[in-house]
């Protein structure tokens, strides 16, 4: 198949970019390079450095037959701060691209949607069919691109996947030392496993563990993480079940969750990443963090019946694979500070 990936040149995209390839798609990236790196576009897709906005002679040219949809603004404080970025980068972004695929009769599209979308659960497992009430402009720029989805599904017969990542985490190691290996390197870090190894390599003092007084066993937050590789297979089957169904023109949009169905606590990560890397990896007790639920974890049900999709890597093989990338990305760090190993 030939799958336009935008936003390949980002942590989740260059990974399924690299997996979509190794399955024997012919791949391009559309990127802006605005917070992902060329050098994680994978060597053998085609990249076109640009912005979804600016889709329309890419896909005018490229025979495509389906598109995946990474390229956004993921950043959840900034998203409070300057909600208009969310707005004009995911809603009226993803918009023109859907446009422009309309326009060059591209029809299948699988899109990266989000927790987010659910905002502060009632109960959980979270559902798909659980209340949509985002906390943050990020979740609400995102769930209008679902919203958008089904109206064009209906409206002009797209057949499109909406995939509602939880909590990331891990990279894609290559078997030998060259390229090929693709993993989280965010110019502004704000998420727990990345930070937590920079804390193991003393590149940071400690970790602040944001609250401890949550209704969860230790008192720390719960989440439902998942590793890259488990997630990427999911996009491979939801594309072969999105170009399947676009010839039909009948229509159809799934929403599915992509969590492993059960959680951790901040604590928990911690002690994982103790166990992996053998650094000490001080933590302080810390105040919550506005905004965060106590608890969220997915129900991966739906992905199960619909996908045939199963995740089978553990928290500490995506610490494990974290802490692999990080190393070979920044060796004179991860080597030098030993702290002792254990
Ligand atoms: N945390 C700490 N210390 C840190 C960083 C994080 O204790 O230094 C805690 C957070 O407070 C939270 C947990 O670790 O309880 C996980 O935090 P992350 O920032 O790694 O992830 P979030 O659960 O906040 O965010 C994830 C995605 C977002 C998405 C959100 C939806 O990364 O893109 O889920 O709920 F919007």
């Amino acid at each position: 198949m030939r799958v336009l990936v935008t936003g390949g040149a980002g942590y989740i995209g260059s990974v399924v970019s690299a997996e979509l390839l190794d399955a024997g798609h012919q791949v391009t990236v559309l990127d802006n390079l605005s917070t992902g790196h060329a050098d994680a576009v994978p060597a053998g897709a085609e990249f076109v450095q640009a912005s979804i906005t600016e889709a329309d002679p890419v896909l005018a040219g490229g025979q495509f037959d389906a598109v995946v949809h990474f390229a956004a603004k993921s950043l959840v404080p900034e998203s409070v701060t300057a909600p208009e970025l969310y707005w004009q980068n995911n809603t009226a972004g993803s918009l023109a691209l859907l446009e422009s695929m309309r326009r060059h009769d591209v029809g299948a599209i699988v899109f990266s949607s989000t927790a987010a979308t659910y905002g502060e659960p009632d109960t959980v497992p979270i559902l798909e069919s659980s209340p949509t009430r985002p906390t943050n402009p990020y979740g609400a720029s995102k769930l209008a691109v679902d919203h958008m989805l089904t109206s064009y599904a209906a409206a002009h017969g797209f057949s499109a996947v909406s995939l509602r990542y939880f909590n990331v985490a891990g990279a894609r190691i290559a078997s030998d030392d060259s390229a090929g290996s693709y993993g989280e390197r965010h110019a502004t870090e704000t998420h727990l496993i990345p930070i937590a190894l920079q804390v193991a390599a003393g590149l940071r003092p400690e970790l602040q563990v944001n609250g401890v007084h949550y209704p969860t066993p230790d008192g720390s937050c719960v989440r439902d993480y998942i590793h890259v590789l488990d997630l990427a297979d999911a996009h491979l089957r939801a594309l072969d079940r999105a170009s399947a169904r676009a010839g039909d023109g009948q229509g159809s949009h799934l929403i599915c969750n992509l969590g492993s169905g059960s959680g951790s606590s901040v604590r928990e990560v911690i002690e994982s990443v103790r166990r992996i890397t053998g650094r000490p990896t001080p933590a302080v007790d810390a105040p919550n963090r506005p905004g965060d639920p106590a608890v969220l974890i997915a129900s991966n049900d739906k992905a199960a019946d619909e996908l045939g999709w199963r995740p089978t890597r553990d928290l500490d093989r995506m610490v494990a694979d974290a802490w692999e990338f990080f190393q070979r990305l920044r060796p004179e760090v991860a080597g030098a500070t030993g702290s002792g190993n254990g």
